[in-house]
């Protein structure tokens, strides 16, 4: 794939040594690769939540693995792969992506523990393992998508999974019907503003935090 009508994009973590998180991006869409192609404000919003909760402490994923869903230009799984080198982190999205994903690994050195692989939510799928960790950032925005994203993260996640999803509201009810849907098999709380970035949050992103409600096989 050829990146040169790609422009970049560079988000600052709190990580001293590697503060800077850059990815490549098409703002103007040229490139065809859809919705994905652009880092989105729930990405942002997203990351730097994950980077102050790990600042604060709050967040130990030594040894884990973590899945991202729709992970578009990978800006908030790299951020999170950087912030927490001893974790494993998957960036999925279509496979039209996939090329921009290895990109943005590359472009950040990450590839020792970041990778990216095809995982669109209209075909099953499943993976080797577990993760102990999903986020999804902006994934619900259109809702023909509604159904196959629930059923994804209900296929997905173990019982043990924690789910972070965050979207910024746009159709009010579309999402309350993806909230009811999903709200059938997660439990789930709204983290509030004051556990997010003090300076990185909006009135209109919101994030939940999540699990299963009822144990599975795995
Ligand atoms: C609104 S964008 C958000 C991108 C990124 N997470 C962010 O916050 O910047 C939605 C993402 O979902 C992906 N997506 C759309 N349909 C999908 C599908 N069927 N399977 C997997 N990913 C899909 C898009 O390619 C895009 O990357």
């Amino acid at each position: 794939m050829e990146f040169s009508q790609y422009i970049e994009y560079e988000l600052e973590i709190s990580r001293a040594d590697e503060p800077l998180v850059r990815v490549l991006q098409d703002p103007s869409g040229v490139t065809g690769c859809g919705v994905g192609s652009t880092v989105w404000d729930t990405g942002l919003v997203l990351a730097k939540y994950l980077d102050y909760q790990t600042s604060l402490g709050n967040l130990d994923l030594s040894g884990k693995t973590v899945l991202e869903l729709g992970s578009g230009t990978g800006l908030v799984g790299i951020a999170l792969g950087r912030l927490h080198p001893q974790c494993q982190v998957t960036l999925t999205d279509k496979e039209e992506l996939v090329p921009l994903l290895n990109r943005n690994i590359e472009l950040n050195s990450a590839t020792d523990n970041t990778r990216a692989q095809c995982l669109d939510w209209t075909s099953p799928t499943s993976l080797d393992a577990v993760p102990d960790l999903i986020i999804v950032s902006d994934g619900i925005w259109d809702k023909e998508l509604h159904q196959p994203l629930a059923e994804t993260l209900a296929r997905l996640a173990g019982s043990e999974t924690r789910v972070l999803l965050a979207y910024e509201t746009r159709k009010f009810d579309e999402e309350a019907e993806f909230i009811a849907r999903w709200s059938q098999t997660f439990r789930f709380r709204d983290i509030k503003p004051s556990e997010q970035d003090p300076v990185m949050h909006s009135d209109d992103i919101f994030l939940f935090d999540g699990k299963r409600k009822i144990k599975v096989a795995e």
